[in-house]
């Protein structure tokens, strides 16, 4: 079964309606969504100030990127900062890597929704989250306009969404809340993301370089009695092969996590 991580972060609420309907997109494909909220980064003091919604204890909280490894797609959603990812985002991302180094995300897919007050980042919050994903090698999913145009193009109400990822206008108070249509165009994109995800984990069942590793070392029965003599002759070079570096060792140039 294919299995997608939702790691959203949310201030005042808005992300988390359109993660919900996200989710139940993916689980409309038989996938299973786990919904993970990152850690926030802001004190109690500061959140209090800037009048956040209480935090939404039913979310777990990814305490570790490293979790997502285990997932075949990963579906990210936010809220704009001046058309870019919040700082507790931005952490989060900062904290993967030793993911970066291990591969651990490597030919992952991701697809990305988020949220503006004005509009004013509704394309560009997601664009300016690629370099990240694209220094993990993960495949970004787009949710494009083949299954969604009819949503996209309703110019009946102001809405948010486009072709790089569903969104919602929660307006320059934070007051308005996401409509039908903003949700259903989430519901598409987490449908879409969901079939994605199952056509690449069956073509590249686990596409990291220690998957790659251990499948290299899988050898048949005859191989192995090969092995058993070399093993013999060689037990040092069979000890070092069969040992991968630790991450931090293999980056030559700067050591990370
Ligand atoms: C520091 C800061 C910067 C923001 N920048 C923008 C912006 O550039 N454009 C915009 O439309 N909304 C902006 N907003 C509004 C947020 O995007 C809005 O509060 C958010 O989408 C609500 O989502 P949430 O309820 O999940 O936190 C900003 C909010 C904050 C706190």
């Amino acid at each position: 079964m294919t299995k997608i991580a939702v790691v959203i972060y949310s201030t005042y609420g808005h992300i988390i309606s359109l993660a919900n309907s996200v989710v139940k997109g993916i689980e409309s494909t038989g996938a299973t969504a786990d919904l993970f909220q990152v850690p926030e980064t802001l004190s109690e003091d500061v959140l209090a100030m800037i009048h956040a919604a209480p935090k939404d204890e039913s979310i777990k909280v990814l305490s570790s990127p490293d979790v997502l490894t285990g997932y075949d797609g990963i579906m990210f959603g936010f809220p704009t900062r001046f058309g870019n990812v919040p700082a507790q985002i931005s952490a989060f991302f900062d904290s993967a890597g030793g993911l970066w180094a291990s591969g651990g995300l490597y030919q992952k897919p991701c697809g990305l929704f988020t949220s503006t007050g004005t509009g004013g980042g509704n394309e560009m919050t997601i664009r300016n989250s690629l370099s990240f994903l694209a220094h993990q090698g993960m495949i970004y999913v787009p949710l494009g306009c083949a299954t969604s145009f009819a949503e996209l193009t309703d110019l009946s109400e102001v809405h948010g969404g486009s072709p790089w990822g569903a969104a919602g206008i929660a307006g320059a108070d934070g007051s308005r809340q996401f409509s039908e249509l903003e949700l259903k165009i989430g519901y598409i994109q987490g449908t879409d993301f969901a079939k994605v995800a199952a056509k690449l984990s069956a073509a590249i069942p686990d596409a990291t370089p220690a998957a790659a590793a251990a499948a290299a070392t899988t050898t048949t029965a005859a191989e192995k009695s090969d092995a058993v003599e070399t093993e013999t002759a060689t037990p040092a070079s069979k000890t070092a092969a069969a040992t991968p570096p630790a991450s931090s060792e293999k980056s030559g140039c700067c050591t990370i996590m």
